[in-house]
C-alpha cells in the first residue's frame, strides 16, 4: 500500500483474539456502568485507590455544578503512587527510565522514587509549606518534576505547574493567581542539543512587584552559571540530599486539591482549572488501565507529553505511577541528534505503550517511514493518540509504520478540565473506525446538541459535544472564580449540560467525531492557546493599534497562529519597514506568552473587518489566512476593507 492509498481506503479494524484476551477494559463494562454508574465508579475507587478511610458517598452533586466524589474518603495520593507498592514487595520495580537529551541516562525503582519524594517532603515542610500552601513548578522534563509534584500531594500543597515553555510574564501572572509560596525550578534543561536557562525567567517573574513568593528551590541540571538571590534561593541539592528518608504520608479528605493547571480560555486571562484527590486518582488510573491498557508487571509505557500540560499530570505522574508501572521518561526533542531519536528510545527500552500527540506523527510522516522503519519497534502492543484530532491519514500511518500493522490504535479525547480520558474506544474490545475517538469509555456519558439544545441523533450533522453526567476526574472549578466556573461550562445549554468547547458529529454507525474547537480557543501542536490572549499581548505593544488573531489550519500542527494587526504609525504603512516591526512583534508575544504562542504569520493591515456592532469578523480572516475564496461579506460595515486587506497580503512575512 502506497501512502497516498492509505487513506483512500475506508478500513475498520476488528480487536486481535489475543489482544483482546488480555485486555483489562471488557464489553461488561459499558453495561455494568450504563446500569448504575456511581455503583460503577464507587467499585473502581475502591480497586484501583487505597483509601486510609473508606468513603461513605459516591456522589454528592446537590450542589451543582459543584461535585463532590468519594464524600467521607479520605487518602493520600503520593501514598498511592509510591508507599503502597513498595509495601507489597514492588520497590525493586523500575518507576521511571529517565533519558536525558544529551543522552544521560537515571533509573528510579518505586524504592528510589519513594525515598527522593520523602526526601523532598521533608526539605520543603523544613522551608515552612504546610498543607493547603501552592506551590509553583516550572521545571524541565527531569525525574524532580515528579518527584516535586509528588512531594507536594504528600503534604497536601497544591502545585501549580507552569510549562517551561512558557515565559516570565506568564509565571508571574499563574504565581499571582494561585497565590504560589514556593516555586521549583532547575538552571535549565536541554532542547535542541545545547542547555537552555530557565531561573532567569523566574527571576524576571519575581521582579515585579510584590508577589507572595517565600522560597525558590532551584535543581541543578544544566550547571550552567546561575545567579541566587540571598535569602530567597536555595539548591535543591542542598537542602533535600541530606533530607530524612522517613515522611509519614497523611491522610488528605477526598476532596482536597491536587493541583491548578492553568489553561487558555475565551477570554484574556487563563483559568486556572483545579483537580481534587479521590476522584481524580481514581479515574486517572483507571483510564491507564483499560485505555492505556497498561499491565504494570509487563509494560513499559511511554507518554510523550511534558509534564506541563495536563496528559503529563495525568499520564506521566498520577494515573501510571498510581498503578505501579513502569515508564520512559525523556528531556528533549524528537530530532536531537536525528529524528530516530524516539525510536531508538522505544527500541532502548523496549517500550510498549506509546501515548503522543497527532502532530507528532505528522511531524514524523513528513521526515519519512525509513527512519521508524531502521529501529526495531516490535516490543510496541498499543499506541495512543491525544490533544486534536488525528486524521485518517495519520492514523493509518502511525498502525502501518509505528504499529506493525497491528497494535491498536486508541484516539482519546478529552481535556484538562475533565482529568482523564473521557472518549475513547477500549483496546480489545472496539472495532477501531480511523480518524474517531468513537464512544464515551463505561462511565462517562456525552451527547451532540445542535444550536437549540436539542440532542442530535441523525448521522453527518455538526453540533457541539456536551458531558451530560458529572465524573470523578471533573474539574472542580476556576481557581478563585466560581462564577467563571458556571459561566464557561454550565450555562451554553443550561445547567444539567458541561459544554465542552468542542464541535462533533456522529458517523452511521453512531461513531463520535471531534471537529475542533467551536471557541476563540487554537489548538497548535495539540497545545491550548487563546485568540484573545495573544490579541491582548499583541496590543500591549506601544506601536499596535488593534489586532485580531485567527487559527489557521496547518498541515503539520493542526491550527497556526494567525495576527492580523494595524499599526499606530500615523495610519502610513510601508512595506518596506514591516520586517522588522513582524520580527520585533513575534518576539514580544513570545515575551508576553511563551514562544508556543508565537504567530506564524503577522499581516500587517490597514483595517480590520467588522460587523456594524463592532465585531471582528474573524472567520472571513480564516479565509484569508487560508487562502480560500472569501464568504459572505455582507454584513460587513465597510465590504472594501477585504479587498483592500487581500492586496496587502504580500506585505506579512511567513515563518
Ligand atoms: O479540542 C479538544 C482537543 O484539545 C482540547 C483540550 O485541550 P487541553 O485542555 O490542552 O487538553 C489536551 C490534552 C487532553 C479539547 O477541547 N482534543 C484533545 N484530545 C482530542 C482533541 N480533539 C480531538 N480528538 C482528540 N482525541
Amino acid at each position: 500500500m502506497t501512502e497516498e492509498s492509505l487513506s483512500q481506503e475506508h478500513r475498520t479494524f476488528q480487536p486481535d483474539p489475543a489482544f483482546a484476551a488480555r485486555a483489562n477494559g471488557t464489553a461488561d463494562m459499558y453495561t455494568e456502568a450504563d446500569a448504575d454508574f456511581e455503583a460503577f465508579w464507587a467499585k473502581q475507587a475502591r480497586h484501583y485507590v487505597t483509601w486510609a478511610k473508606d468513603f461513605d458517598q459516591t456522589l454528592d452533586w446537590s450542589g451543582a455544578p459543584f461535585a463532590k466524589w468519594f464524600v467521607g474518603g479520605e487518602l493520600n495520593v503520593a501514598y498511592n503512587c509510591l508507599d503502597r507498592h513498595v509495601e507489597n514487595g514492588l520497590g525493586d520495580r523500575v518507576a521511571i527510565h529517565f533519558e536525558g537529551e544529551p543522552g544521560d541516562t537515571r533509573t528510579l525503582t518505586y524504592a528510589d522514587l519513594h525515598r527522593e519524594v520523602c526526601k523532598a517532603a521533608n526539605a520543603f515542610e523544613a522551608l515552612g509549606l504546610k498543607k493547603g500552601d501552592t506551590v509553583a513548578i516550572y521545571l524541565p522534563m527531569i525525574p524532580e518534576a515528579a518527584i516535586a509534584m509528588l512531594a507536594c500531594a504528600r503534604i497536601g500543597a497544591p502545585h501549580s505547574v507552569v510549562f517551561g515553555g512558557f515565559s516570565a510574564e506568564a509565571l508571574h501572572t499563574r504565581i499571582l493567581d494561585a497565590d504560589s509560596k514556593l516555586v521549583i525550578t532547575a538552571d535549565g534543561g536541554f532542547r535542541r542539543g545545547a542547555p537552555s536557562a530557565l531561573k532567569p525567567a523566574v527571576d524576571a517573574a519575581l521582579e515585579h512587584g510584590e508577589h507572595p513568593v517565600q522560597k525558590v528551590v532551584v535543581i541543578q541540571r544544566t550547571k550552567q552559571e546561575t545567579a541566587m538571590v540571598e535569602g530567597r534561593d536555595v539548591w535543591w541539592h542542598d537542602i533535600v540530599d541530606g533530607a530524612s528518608e522517613e515522611h509519614t504520608a497523611q491522610p488528605h479528605d477526598s476532596e482536597h486539591p491536587l493541583f491548578i493547571l492553568y489553561t487558555s480560555g475565551t477570554t484574556g486571562k487563563p483559568k486556572g482549572i483545579f483537580h481534587t484527590s479521590g476522584g481524580y486518582l481514581t479515574q486517572v488510573a483507571y483510564t491507564n488501565s483499560v485505555v492505556h491498557d497498561v499491565h504494570p508487571d509487563s509494560d513499559v509505557f511511554w507518554c510523550t507529553a511534558d509534564v506541563g500540560w495536563v496528559t503529563g499530570h495525568s499520564y506521566i505522574v498520577y494515573g501510571p505511577l498510581a498503578n505501579g508501572a513502569t515508564q520512559l521518561m525523556y528531556e528533549g526533542t524528537p530530532d536531537t541528534p536525528h529524528q530516530g531519536r524516539w525510536w531508538e528510545l522505544i527500541q532502548k527500552y523496549q517500550v510498549s505503550v506509546l501515548y503522543t500527540a497527532p502532530t507528532a506523527i505528522r511531524t514524523c510522516m513528513k521526515w519519512g517511514h525509513e527512519i521508524p522503519m531502521k529501529f526495531d519497534l516490535s516490543s510496541l502492543r498499543l499506541l495512543g493518540s491525544v490533544g486534536e484530532p488525528i486524521n485518517p491519514e495519520a492514523w493509518l500511518w502511525y498502525r502501518k509504520y509505528i504499529g506493525g500493522d497491528k497494535a491498536p490504535i486508541v484516539d482519546t479525547w478529552w481535556q484538562t478540565e475533565t482529568g482523564a480520558i473521557m472518549i475513547s474506544p477500549l483496546p480489545g474490545v472496539t472495532t477501531l473506525e480511523p480518524g474517531s475517538a468513537q464512544k464515551p469509555i463505561p462511565g462517562v456519558s456525552a451527547e451532540i446538541l445542535d444550536d437549540e439544545g436539542q440532542p442530535l441523533t441523525e448521522a453527518e450533522k455538526v453540533g457541539y459535544l456536551v458531558l451530560t453526567k458529572p465524573w470523578p476526574a471533573m474539574l472542580r472549578g476556576i481557581w478563585g472564580d466560581p462564577e467563571r466556573y458556571k459561566e464557561t461550562y454550565w450555562s451554553r445549554f443550561g445547567e444539567k449540560y458541561y459544554f465542552a468547547g468542542d464541535g462533533a458529529k456522529y458517523d452511521k454507525d453512531g461513531n463520535i467525531w471531534l471537529l475542533g474547537r467551536v471557541d476563540d480557543v487554537m489548538n497548535v501542536s495539540g497545545h491550548r492557546l487563546s485568540t484573545t490572549e495573544i490579541e491582548s499581548a499583541l496590543v500591549s505593544h506601544p506601536h499596535v493599534a488593534e489586532a485580531a488573531v485567527v487559527g489557521a489550519s496547518d498541515e503539520t500542527t493542526g491550527q497556526a497562529v494567525c495576527a492580523f494587526v494595524i499599526l499606530r504609525l500615523g495610519g502610513e504603512h510601508q512595506t518596506d519597514d514591516n520586517e522588522d516591526i513582524i520580527t520585533e512583534l513575534r518576539n514580544h508575544v513570545a515575551k508576553e506568552i511563551g514562544p508556543i504562542a508565537k504567530p506564524r504569520q503577522i499581516m500587517i493591515v490597514p483595517e480590520l473587518p467588522k460587523t456594524r456592532s463592532g465585531k471582528i469578523m474573524r472567520r472571513l480572516l480564516k479565509d484569508v489566512a487560508e487562502n480560500r475564496e472569501m464568504g459572505d461579506v455582507t454584513t460587513l460595515t465597510d465590504s472594501s476593507v477585504m479587498s483592500l486587506i487581500k492586496s496587502g497580503m504580500a506585505s506579512g512575512a511567513t515563518e
